[in-house]
């Protein structure tokens, strides 16, 4: 997991703080006017997390219900919120699996969309999410979606907890990707670094809605100045921190194609969804975690998960890719250990200790 840097640190403890409640904590209101500037939107709310964001996103999209939103399947939102929209929102969810196993793409959010009828919940919500799984979705079918959602009088939401990394990796200003959403929410965790904290982007009207939810939602907090002055530091040199971490992140899964170990999905930004085959996912995780200090993350029977940050250095991915061919010899040398014929997902997670952690793990 990623820890403040002594930058952060300072200026955590240096900042000027207020009761950001009433909207009084000048460090906040910067953080939220910086992230608002660069996506070109009117407003931001500072929040706690991306889930929260996300789901004030949902609830002040939609009004009343019934209702639905349309999302790719594997998305944050879908999957890992509690089942938080049809909690905060009363809202259903059409969870499509995209037919290229990568991305959505405008033909089939229009062709999954649910129609005005008595019987139905009708989509009043699109949420993408840019990057997923650390892909990046491409920009045409991005910009496809987006005239879409404007034919369609259908708001469209962006899950970009990880949009950082899609933009320092293809060039595309956050301003550009500004301009084809309603919202975004951005996290200063993960690639960013800091240790909690997300932000929505939008309207003024939105952000006031959502800042009235947050406060609703328990949200509300004071002075929290002291986290938004580590955003700050953040977005002062991300660029160049994240361009490291995708050439980490390709140098190691060139590494681990020389082993036979593929990877799931491209590996375009700092994630590496590793197949490891007939191998245990979970056995790998615990064997590089017991034996080479190296946290990984299985996701599934045969699915490991690597995620690069800014202080995995280039020793730490020479010491990985050192390192696999002698986990992967020991895994093999005992079968007992190596195979995953009687685990299914759940237990997979639970044999490494993962079952309820989402760890930022390389
Ligand atoms: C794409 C995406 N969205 C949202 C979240 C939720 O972030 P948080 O842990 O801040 O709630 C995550 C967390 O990993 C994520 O990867």
């Amino acid at each position: 997991v990623t820890k403040p840097t002594a930058a952060m640190l300072e200026a955590a403890r240096n900042c000027a703080v207020g009761d950001d409640v009433f909207g009084e904590d000048p460090t906040v209101v910067a953080l939220e006017q910086r992230i608002a500037r660069l996506t070109g939107k009117e407003a931001g709310l500072f929040c706690a997390s991306a889930t929260m964001t996300n789901q004030l996103a949902i609830r002040c999209h939609l009004t009343q219900p019934p209702h639905s939103i349309l999302c790719d399947k594997r998305a944050h939102i879908y999957k890992y919120e509690c089942g938080g929209a049809a909690f905060h929102s009363q809202a259903s969810t059409t969870a499509i699996m995209p037919r290229n196993g990568v991305h959505l793409t405008a033909e089939e959010i229009e062709a999954n969309l649910v129609e005005e009828d008595v019987h139905t919940a009708p989509t009043r919500l699109i949420s993408l999410e840019n990057t997923l799984n650390g892909v990046i979705f491409p920009w045409d079918e991005l910009s496809d979606i987006h005239q879409l959602a404007r034919q369609r009088s259908i708001p469209l939401h962006l899950d970009g907890a990880r949009l950082w990394n899609a933009s320092v990796a293809t060039g595309i200003s956050l301003q550009a990707y500004g301009t084809l959403f309603d919202s975004i929410s951005l996290c200063i965790s993960k690639g960013m670094g800091c240790p909690i904290g997300s932000v929505l982007v939008g309207t003024k009207p939105f952000i006031e809605r959502a800042r009235w939810f947050r406060k609703l939602f328990g949200g509300g907090w004071r002075q929290a100045g002291i986290l938004a002055s580590m955003g700050l530091v953040a977005l002062e040199d991300y660029g160049e921190r994240m361009a490291l971490d995708h050439l980490h992140a390709s140098q190691l899964a060139e590494a681990c194609a020389r082993h036979q170990l593929a990877c799931q999905l491209p590996v375009h930004t700092n994630m590496l969804f590793l197949d490891t085959g007939a191998r245990s996912a979970a056995k790998l995780a615990a064997h590089l975690q017991q034996h080479h200090r190296i946290l990984t993350m299985p996701m599934s029977r045969s699915i490991l998960r690597m995620v690069v940050h800014h202080q995995i250095s280039k020793q730490d991915i020479d010491h990985v890719i050192a390192t696999l061919p002698t986990a992967l010899s020991a895994l093999d040398a005992d079968p007992t250990e190596a195979h995953n014929d009687h685990e299914d997902d759940d237990d997979a997670r639970a044999a490494n200790g993962t079952s309820t952690a989402y760890y930022y793990r390389i």
